[in-house]
């Protein structure tokens, strides 16, 4: 199956979204043999994601685990993004910050409780009333009541990330194999009628990991995500410098300038089952709420509608770690894909060469979920 040196140990990652690239890259870098299994490598819900890495300004009350998981990957990010360039391929990644903006009372005394908890776990993040919000990030809503200064957290360009991770992975020796895989297990990848080995196999199929192995089936589902890509035109304002993040009467919606001058817009959420249709419905939503946020978009060219499908799990933290066959999960990262990938990677490759994975990983173990499983059957 591979023309990998033969000291190499073969490791097929199934699944080429930012999850499996990033997996494959860091363990052809570690010395396996990889071959990726993908007929798309680098679209799917990765090349629809807006790149916030923004596990502050996403945290809430109850997910401590997922704030955990979230900031130790932040921590990785810059390391991870410098390694990429180093490898020629340069992923995009920007420091400038988000804020986060209430549009009526309600919407802000939401973003207290979230302040309130930051602050009460020693986080970085400052209250603004409406004034100062509009000082920050110029071209915010007039309407706008308040919302918070959160510094720390990074961005990256999810397109340049992906065709970086594809660039250095080939670079590194990666295989890519576009055949549709249709089961795995720990030492096996189907597909159709072809049946490969390899010495470990690490599932990061993301929504379509549920329908690959028994174990997933009910743990891993889609959630639909829609998004728009914006461009300023001639005499509009330019895009916002930082990340903005809003909650509109009690719904949220982002916006992520690129270093290109296009504005990501997101994301709808749906459970809608394996439907990535964009709907009218979908593109309303976000337009309405997002001109609440950002007036001027209302004259910004409307450049590509999209919607991907998140791997959602119940209790919002990813499945990093082996199932009860041995097949090496990492899948169900759910609003969090490109934020999470650096410290999935290095939890895998940790896995795969005996070594510890970092420690807030060991809270997305798949085990977490079995025994709660179990007991409720
Ligand atoms: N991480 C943003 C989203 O899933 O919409």
């Amino acid at each position: 199956m591979s023309e990998h040196s033969a000291e190499a140990p073969p490791l097929a990652v199934v699944g080429g979204g930012v999850i499996g690239l990033s997996v494959a890259w860091r363990a052809a870098v570690a010395g396996f043999g990889v071959t990726v299994f993908d007929p798309a490598p680098g679209r799917g819900a990765s090349w629809v994601a807006g790149g916030m890495l923004a596990p502050v300004a996403e945290a809430w009350p109850g997910e401590e685990d997922v704030l955990r998981l979230g900031e130790e990957s932040l921590r990785r990010w810059p390391g991870f993004a410098d390694d990429l360039c180093a490898e020629g391929a340069d992923p995009g990644l920007s420091g400038a910050g988000t804020v986060v903006a209430g549009a009526d009372r309600a919407d802000v005394e939401q973003l207290s409780v979230l302040a309130r908890y930051l602050g009460s776990l020693g986080r970085e993040v400052s209250v603004l009333g409406g004034r100062e919000l509009r000082r920050t990030q110029p071209g915010l809503g007039s309407s706008l009541s308040g919302g918070l200064l959160v510094p720390g957290d990074l961005a990256v360009d999810n397109r340049r990330l992906l065709d970086a991770l594809i660039d250095a992975a080939s670079r590194r020796g990666v295989r890519f194999v576009p055949a549709p895989v249709t089961t795995v297990s720990r030492t096996e990848v189907r597909t159709g009628d072809s049946v490969a080995e390899f010495a470990h196999v690490v599932l990061a199929a993301g929504a379509w990991s549920c329908g690959l192995h028994p174990e997933l089936a009910d743990r891993v589902r889609p959630l639909k995500g829609e998004i728009l890509r914006l461009r300023a035109r001639r005499g509009s304002l330019p895009p916002p410098r930082r990340t903005v993040r809003a909650v509109v009467e009690g719904r949220p919606c982002y916006l992520v300038p690129r270093a290109d001058g296009e504005l990501v817009l997101g994301a709808t959420q749906y459970e809608a089952g394996f439907d990535s249709t964009v709907t009218a419905r979908g593109v309303r939503e976000l337009l309405e709420n997002a001109e609440r946020v950002f007036p001027a978009i209302a004259e910004y060219e409307l450049v590509e509608t999209a919607a991907g499908l998140r791997a959602a799990s119940a209790d919002n933290l990813p499945y990093i770690g082996a199932l009860t066959d041995g097949v090496l999960a990492a899948t169900g990262h759910h609003r969090n894909g490109l934020l999470l990938a650096p410290v999935t990677a290095d939890a895998v490759v940790a896995l795969l060469t005996g070594a510890e994975p970092p420690a807030p990983a060991v809270a997305a173990h798949p085990d977490r979920t079995r025994e709660t499983q179990e007991e409720s059957a």
